[in-house]
């Protein structure tokens, strides 16, 4: 079994026809990928190329069709309270309040803690993500980047061994965007949980993370590239937004991207 914290190996995922004719579809075909303890990884790629698949692959919400996949050391099976997950938009329970809903998680997964160190617990990571003022109201008195600082909050509070985000910022406005980037970021800095987190946006896989996964496009996706991103942690946005390097990057991704959308013959095109 691999040394690394995150091993897939092999990882493939077929869906049957859409008929229930015709042919199944190879929708990842050989997704490697090894990934350290404590290292931030984004996952880019065109959309519908598979990136959700592999997260909820790694969620344990879908099964592979072929593929060994292990965390810390365990094979992945199923769903577990050792992976935190952050969708688009969370799924908060609209009759609990911001707190109760991350109590929720603390209380299933914290069972032998005594009731203070929970509530404690939850409300620190509450802190954390900016809403020490709004623990007591429900969903529906929040906005939706306080929903999302939320859902932020309970996935930490968890203190899971994983952390998983599918374009956890892809319904809000950039401002809050940029702002709740910058929030993960620093609970991230302080509690350095290895995460992979799904994003078509450029600018933010590159400045979330330690490397950078490029997906091909489907069917039969699996990695074209690997960028290491050099910058020291913590970030700042507006250094690195002058930084020339950081440009080498993006044009990097971007040159992966529309080489994705045109793709050149495979081999030369006789007339
Ligand atoms: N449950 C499913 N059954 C059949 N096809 C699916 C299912 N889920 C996703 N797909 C297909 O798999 C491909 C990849 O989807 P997805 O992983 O959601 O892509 P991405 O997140 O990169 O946009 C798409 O073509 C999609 O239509
Ligand atoms: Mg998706």
């Amino acid at each position: 079994m691999s040394a690394s914290y995150l091993s897939i190996q092999g990882l493939i995922k077929t869906y049957p026809p859409a008929t229930g004719k015709g042919k199944p579809v190879v929708v990842v075909d050989g997704f490697d990928l090894e990934v350290e303890e404590g290292e931030f990884v984004t996952l880019i790629g065109h959309s519908g190329c598979g990136k959700s698949t592999v997260l909820m692959i790694l969620a344990g919400l879908s099964d592979a069709t072929e593929g060994q996949i292990a965390l810390a050391g365990n094979e992945l099976r199923g769903p577990g309270l050792d992976r935190g997950i952050v969708f688009q938009s969370p799924c908060l329970l609209p009759w609990m309040t911001a707190f109760e809903n991350v109590m929720l998680s603390v209380d299933q997964s914290k069972t032998d803690w005594p009731k203070a160190k929970r509530r404690d617990h939850a409300e620190k990571y509450l802190s954390l993500v900016g809403l020490s003022d709004a623990l007591h109201k429900k969903p529906a008195e929040l906005s939706q980047g306080m929903r999302q600082r939320v859902g932020i909050a309970r996935a930490f509070a968890l203190t899971p061994k994983l952390l998983l985000l599918d374009e956890p910022f892809g319904m809000l406005d950039s401002l809050t965007r940029i702002e709740l980037q910058q929030v993960l970021l620093e609970l991230w800095t302080q509690e350095r949980m290895t995460a992979v987190m799904v994003t078509h946006d450029i600018d933010e896989a590159i400045f979330m993370a330690d490397r950078v996964v490029m997906m091909t496009n489907g069917p039969r996706a699996k990695i074209g590239d690997i960028l290491t991103v050099p910058f020291e942690r913590p970030r700042v946005r507006h250094e690195l937004l002058e930084n020339t390097e950081f440009y080498a990057l993006r044009e990097h991704l971007v040159g992966f991207l529309e080489d994705m959308h045109h793709p050149q013959p495979a081999s030369p095109v006789s007339v």
